[in-house]
């Protein structure tokens, strides 16, 4: 998942589909500043390719990120030089240093295996928290909101590339599977690469408990990222 392939087209593939980067990390910025008055520093956990990093830069002084995937974290470290970026396991993340504000976007969180390394992972964000500090997550669909046999596609041009892609999301028990096939024509030639992602299909209720688990407070903001929401939350 997320290897060289799928982390060259990404920010193409994303922002052509509708991602709205920068009003993402605007949102992200207001959320945080609402319950904090000071936030100089914040930590993207599952960064990928550095977009909403990009995006915060201006307005928070310290950024930092971390993401599992090697592919991803160098697009990231190409478009911001200067800020630390980490490959690591977001369940074992241990920076040994705290921010005043965690995030976790476009559902990082959902690629763990189970809603049991959900909260680890939380619990490791919580504990990279000032005191006081703010952590935002975007979960995936919940089991009602979910759209088992859904089928999307996509045509998507770049200035030197022109991709199609299609997809299907399947139903496992406690997950879903979402089988992605990408095809890229160049002037040179085109290629083809598949990828399948299986996501945890967890409840608002799981992902508040792991939330209060880690000595957070927690509200859910439905409607914003998609119709996903947000859960955001504070550091007791
Ligand atoms: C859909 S991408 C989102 C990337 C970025 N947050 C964004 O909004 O563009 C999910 C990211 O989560 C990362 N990821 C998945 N499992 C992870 C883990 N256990 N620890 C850290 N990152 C992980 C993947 O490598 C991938 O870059």
């Amino acid at each position: 998942m997320f290897g060289a392939e799928l982390s060259e087209v990404y920010d193409l593939v994303y922002s052509s589909r509708g991602q709205d980067f920068a009003a993402e990390a605007a949102l992200v910025t207001e959320l945080v500043r609402a319950r904090r008055q000071q936030v100089a520093s914040l930590l993207d956990v599952g960064c990928g390719t550095g977009e909403h990093l990009r995006c915060l830069r201006g307005s928070i002084d310290r950024l930092e990120g971390v993401d599992l995937s090697t592919a991803m974290v160098s697009v990231a470290r190409a478009k911001l030089p200067g800020v630390p970026l980490h490959v690591a396991d977001m369940c074992q993340l241990d920076l040994g240093r705290r921010f005043d504000a965690v995030i976790s976007l476009s559902t990082a969180v959902a690629y763990l295996p189970s809603v049991e390394a959900m909260g680890q992972a939380v619990a490791r964000m919580a504990a990279h928290l000032n005191p006081a500090g703010v952590l935002v997550v975007e979960p995936w669909y919940f089991p009602e909101t979910f759209l088992a046999g859904h089928i999307a596609a996509d045509i998507i041009r770049g200035a030197d590339r022109t991709i199609s892609r299609v997809s299907r999301t399947e139903r496992l028990d406690r997950a879903a599977r979402i089988d992605s096939h990408y095809v890229i024509a160049h002037a040179d030639g085109i290629r083809h690469f598949s990828e399948s992602q299986v996501f945890g299909v967890w409840t608002r209720a799981e992902y508040q408990a792991a939330f209060q688990r880690a000595g957070c407070t927690v509200e859910y903001l439905p409607q914003v990222q998609s119709g996903r929401g947000l859960f955001v939350g504070q550091l007791r």
